[in-house]
C-alpha cells in the first residue's frame, strides 16, 4: 500500500495539528448549543472520529452517505441518504463534516438537504479544499488544509474504496491513477 504512494503531503503531526485547529474554531461557534455533526460517509470517517475527540462541547453525532458513480477519480452522477428524521435537525444547529471538497457538488446537495429539514442553520467542515477544483459557489466554513490540485488518499480517502487506513494523505503514483482510470 505504501508503494504505491508518490509523497506524503500530510503527516500525522501535521494532520493532529490541523485537526486541533479546527476543532478550536469550532468549539468557539457553538459553545452550549449541543449541534448535530453530521458527518459524510464513508470518506470523512477517520478526520470526524479525530475531530469530535478534540471537541469540548456537547455534541450528536449522525452520519449521512453520498456517492459519485465512476470507479476512477472523477465524479459521476451524484447519489445521497441516510439523512436524520426532520424532529432531530428541527431547530438545531447543524455542522457537516466531509473528507474533502472539490468541485463542491457533493457538500452542496448535502447542505441543501439538510436545510429542507428545518435546522436552525447548517454549516461546513472539510479536512482538504482544493479550492481550484470548484464547479459551484461554495467555501466551507472551517478547512484544515488547503491543498493543491492532486489526488490524494489516506486519512479516510480512498481510490475505488483503498487506502483509506493510511494515517497519512498522500499522492497517488501516476501508473497507481493511470490503471484505475482504465479500471485495471
Ligand atoms: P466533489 O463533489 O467534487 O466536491 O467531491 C467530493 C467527493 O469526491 C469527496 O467526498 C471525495 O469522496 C471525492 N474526492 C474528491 N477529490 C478527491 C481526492 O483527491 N481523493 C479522494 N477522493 C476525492
Ligand atoms: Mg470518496
Amino acid at each position: 500500500m505504501h508503494d504505491d504512494i508518490e509523497r506524503i503531503l500530510l503527516g500525522e503531526s501535521e494532520l493532529r495539528a490541523g485537526v486541533e485547529r479546527v476543532a478550536a474554531e469550532i468549539a468557539q461557534v457553538y459553545c452550549h448549543e449541543e449541534p448535530l455533526v453530521v458527518a459524510v460517509l464513508d470518506g470523512s470517517v477517520v478526520f470526524v472520529a479525530d475531530l469530535i475527540r478534540q471537541l469540548p462541547i456537547p455534541l450528536r453525532l449522525s452520519f449521512v452517505w453520498a456517492r459519485s458513480y465512476g470507479a476512477g477519480t472523477r465524479g459521476g452522477e451524484l447519489t445521497q441518504g441516510g439523512f436524520p428524521d426532520a424532529s432531530e435537525l428541527r431547530g438545531r444547529r447543524v455542522l457537516l463534516v466531509d473528507d474533502i471538497l472539490d468541485s463542491g457538488r457533493t457538500l452542496l446537495a448535502l447542505q441543501r438537504e439538510l436545510a429542507l429539514r428545518g435546522p436552525r442553520d447548517v454549516r461546513t467542515c472539510v479536512l482538504l479544499d482544493k479550492p481550484v477544483r470548484r464547479q459551484v459557489e461554495l467555501q466551507a466554513d472551517h478547512v484544515g488544509f488547503q491543498i493543491e490540485d492532486a489526488f490524494v488518499v489516506g486519512y479516510g480517502l480512498d481510490l475505488a474504496g483503498r487506502y483509506r487506513n493510511l494515517p497519512y494523505v498522500g499522492v497517488l503514483k501516476s501508473a497507481v491513477l493511470a490503471a484505475a482510470e482504465t479500471g485495471a
